[in-house]
């Protein structure tokens, strides 16, 4: 059984009141900072909102990094990772905070969706791709490099990974696949661990980290996506003899995907 706590609430006061070392792994899909940017138009004429709501429009976004990532660093575990999503909007500024604040980077890990929406707009590459920074506090963290290896077919994994965007469960603008979050859980923890999300958005981390029974904390400000998250994390069920099964349907679904 995984032990579930959910916070509705700004992460930059919650996490204050999380344990020190206490953490296992930290996924954080922070804000994108892209909201202020102009609309792209897509192949087929339709137009590409890049405006995800107010909670993606930050006066100062590296002083949010910095505060938020600092808390996140104290409650990690020295043995813990910290996993972080963006684009280039943000990814920069966390790179940096990273660095200042001492930690290991292991991995930035490029996550390519094939079936990004062509474009129209002929100013620009259409974007296709997420980083994710991997750090931890200490050269001694948990990475299950053999469940990486058994979800790739066998072969070692590389940092790049093609997922493609899955079709939303939820109303959330930015909600992360499943499948990505699978695969994070597995390899950065193992049953028992405590996951953290502190930008929880529809719950994507929830559900994935109580399947593979893994305890959960997650904090989301918003108060209709906190709604949301909490009962699809509610409606997910532990899943004890799951992880054998799930390692051939991740394994099938990646295997021709990797360069
Ligand atoms: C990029 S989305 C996360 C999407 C999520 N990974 C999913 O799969 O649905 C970021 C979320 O962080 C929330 N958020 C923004 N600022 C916050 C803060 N200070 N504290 C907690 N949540 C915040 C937003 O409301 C939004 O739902």
């Amino acid at each position: 059984m995984s032990v579930i706590k959910l916070y509705k609430g700004d992460c930059l006061n919650v996490l204050k009141a999380i344990d020190s070392n206490s953490i296992d792994l930290i996924f954080a899909d922070p804000p994108y900072n892209l909201s202020g940017e102009d609309n792209l138009t897509t192949k087929n004429g339709k137009v590409a909102k890049l405006h995800k709501g107010n909670w993606d429009v930050i006066d100062n976004i590296h002083l949010f990094n910095e505060t938020w990532l600092k808390e996140s660093i104290r409650v990690l575990s020295n043995y813990g990772t910290i996993w972080i999503s963006g684009t280039l909007h943000n990814h920069p500024s966390i790179g940096i905070i990273l660095k200042k604040f001492g930690l290991w980077i292991i991995n930035d890990v490029i996550w390519f969706k094939r079936n990004a929406t062509p474009l129209l707009s002929k100013n620009r590459f259409a974007p296709s791709t997420e980083l994710i920074w991997v750090a931890s506090k200490s050269k001694k963290y948990y990475f299950d490099y053999d469940m990486a290896k058994k979800l790739n077919g066998g072969k070692q994994m590389k940092n790049l990974w093609e997922i493609n965007a899955e079709k939303h469960k939820t109303i959330h603008p930015t909600e992360k696949p499943e499948s990505l979050l699978e695969r994070i859980v597995l390899i950065a923890t193992k049953e028992g661990h405590t996951v953290l999300d502190p930008f929880m958005g529809s719950g994507t981390t929830g559900v994935v980290s109580k399947r593979l029974n893994r305890n959960f904390i997650g904090i989301e400000i918003d108060e209709n996506y906190f709604n949301i998250a909490k009962t699809r994390i509610e409606n997910e069920k532990n899943s004890p003899n799951l992880l054998s099964d799930l390692s051939n349907v991740i394994q099938i679904k990646f295997q021709s995907s990797l360069l």
